[in-house]
């Protein structure tokens, strides 16, 4: 279809969009991600290390989820993938590995990201299959190829206009060519409701925190339009036929791998950063203990810390 800039750069700088924070919705992962300023930027600079330790931990759920795409009955032949919103490039990286026979583009507005994502690829062996592309979207839809699949991953909702970007990718399909969104699912919970420290039920706070955030970011994201999240009836809206939704869960049990308990820590020491101004004094005390390496309250050393999680795929199909 159109021009591919591959390692280039694309008309649009990174920061000629704005990203907002993204208090992590519906449950995919919960990635208040970054620095908050006022309703607060997402800093996507600078957030490739926390998103690598969660896809790497999440990696599970992913595989399931392209399996399941894979081994579809209706399942065309996939030459071209688009991983859009692909950040450091881990799942675009397992995307390739899964699919061996396509290539991977890997779409972000983030050239740094992009750049995570070549540098991924290549440590792995997959430098000849995956490429990437700068893209801001909406705007940049014109320049994509087309596709066999088109991944969405925990990237739809930082977009404003979602039915006109999911319209876009429902002209990039080839013939029974899919989208697979990952939207929603349950949101992460780590901790037990009663820790022993502060007032039971923290992590339901931190949710409901996370969810205001939310819907903030959605409403300052450029070109904002409200749309009920019901991801099939948006997919026959735009011409594709919903071809079914399936949630994958992460189970992790306490007591957890050294690299999940890291990424545990990464995720509360975020909120305790970013959620200061809403948190009461008595939960921030609780926090500073669960963040404290020396304590044996504390996140490093507790041996409850648990990981469970569910993120939730719909597919749309061109028929
Ligand atoms: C939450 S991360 C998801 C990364 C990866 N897909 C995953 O699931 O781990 C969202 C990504 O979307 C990108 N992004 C956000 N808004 C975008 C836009 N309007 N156009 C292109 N990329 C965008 C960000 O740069 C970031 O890398």
């Amino acid at each position: 279809m159109s021009q591919q800039t591959g390692h280039g750069h694309h008309q649009n700088t990174a920061h000629s969009h704005q990203h907002h924070p993204d208090a992590a919705h519906g449950g995919h992962h919960d990635h208040t991600h970054g620095h908050h300023h006022d309703a607060g930027d997402i800093d996507w600079d600078v957030m490739g290390p926390q998103l690598e330790q969660e896809a790497e931990v999440s990696r599970p759920q992913y595989e399931a989820a392209a399996r399941w795409i894979a081994g579809l009955p209706t399942a065309p032949k996939v030459r071209r993938v688009l991983d859009i919103g692909s950040g450091p490039g881990v799942i675009t990286c397992l995307l390739a590995e899964m699919f061996p026979e396509a290539e991977v583009v890997a779409v972000d507005g983030t050239p740094a990201l992009l750049e995570r994502t070549r540098n991924h690829a290549e440590r792995l062996g997959l430098g000849d299959r995956v490429r990437t592309h700068e893209a801001d979207l909406p705007e940049g839809l014109g320049g994509l190829e087309e596709a066999d699949l088109i991944w969405v991953g925990n990237a739809l909702h930082h977009m404003g206009d979602q039915r006109a970007v999911l319209a876009g990718f429902a002209a990039l399909l080839r013939p029974g060519g899919t989208v697979a969104l990952v939207e929603g699912g349950l949101q992460p919970r780590r901790l037990p409701r009663d820790i022993g420290i502060g007032r039971p039920g923290l992590e339901a706070r931190l949710e409901a925190i996370n969810a205001a955030r939310f819907e903030d970011m959605r409403a300052a994201l450029p070109g904002a339009t409200r749309e009920t999240e019901d991801w099939s009836a948006l997919f026959t809206a735009v011409g594709l036929a919903p071809q079914g939704t399936r949630s994958f869960l992460l189970d992790l049990p306490a007591p957890l791998s050294d690299r999940a308990r890291d990424h545990v820590v990464t995720e509360f020491a975020r909120r305790r950063q970013m959620f200061e101004e809403e948190l009461t004094a008595e939960d921030i005390a609780a926090l500073d203990r669960l963040l404290d390496p020396d304590d044996p309250a504390g996140l490093l050393r507790r041996p409850d810390v648990y990981l469970l999680s569910a993120r939730t795929v719909h597919l749309g199909r061109r028929d």
